[in-house]
């Protein structure tokens, strides 16, 4: 696929490399063209601004500094009909999602017109890093309610070494969202045989189950 990784440092310089290796066409962008140029060099991407990459992309992962969406989310043009992965964590400063609504919700809201989903926020990059392609395989948890956006970026998660599993709408989704809390999957490792129960939890509007701890 034309993925456009926009804002290819840790997170998304990961998910660049990964999905390179994967076969998909990734163009990697960023405000600093020296930076960007070194980036695309280091994972086999190509280099493009973010309109020019959002461009010709079919899926666009933002993995930007919470605080730099309102920058970026301008600078990528029009999302209308483009599978968005949304990477970011509210941690900074910058507009906020209201109390009681999901940081997905409220960035869903700011990027009319895309697809909207939310994966690769749960885990540090240096940890989604080391574990790609493990075998059991690290959860990555994904939520959209585009359920078509959602298969595409589940395939995404699968090519690029993870186990997509998905928690639900962007409306249900808080237990993948930060900070690291009881009662969350956010900050935590999870093998799909878990995960599972933990979707239907949620589903059921339970509290999940203990974190759980492996060897
Ligand atoms: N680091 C983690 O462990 C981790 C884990 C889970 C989720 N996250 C989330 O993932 C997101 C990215 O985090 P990160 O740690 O990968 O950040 P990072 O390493 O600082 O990379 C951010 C990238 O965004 C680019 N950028 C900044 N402003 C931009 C703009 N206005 N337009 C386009 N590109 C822009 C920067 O490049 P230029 O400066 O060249 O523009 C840089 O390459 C954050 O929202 C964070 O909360 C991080």
């Amino acid at each position: 696929m034309d993925v456009a990784v926009v804002g290819a440092g840790r997170i998304g310089g990961n998910v660049a490399r990964l999905l390179v290796a994967a076969g998909h066409r990734v163009t990697v962008s960023g405000r600093d063209p020296e930076r960007l140029r070194r980036r695309a060099e280091e994972v086999g991407a190509l280099a493009a601004t973010p309109a020019v990459a959002v461009g010709r992309a079919e899926v666009v992962v933002v993995a930007v500094p919470w605080d730099a969406l309102p920058d970026a989310i301008a600078g990528m043009g029009s999302l209308d009909g483009r599978i968005v992965v949304d990477t970011t964590n509210q941690f900074g400063s910058g507009p906020k999602p209201a109390a009681g609504e999901t940081a997905a919700a409220f960035n869903a809201a700011r990027m009319p017109g895309a697809r909207y989903t939310k994966c690769f926020n749960t885990m540090t990059s240096a940890f989604q890093e080391i574990t790609a392609h493990r075998d059991p395989p690290v959860v990555q948890w994904i939520c959209g309610d585009d359920a078509g956006a959602v298969e595409v970026v589940a395939g995404l998660v699968r090519d690029a070494g993870y186990a997509p599993v998905v928690l639900g709408g962007t409306a249900d989704c808080a237990a993948m969202e930060a900070p690291r809390r009881d009662g969350a999957v956010y900050g935590e490792e999870y093998r799909p045989a878990d995960a599972e129960a933990v979707v239907a939890a949620v589903r059921a509007g339970r509290p999940i189950p203990a974190t759980p701890a492996y060897g």
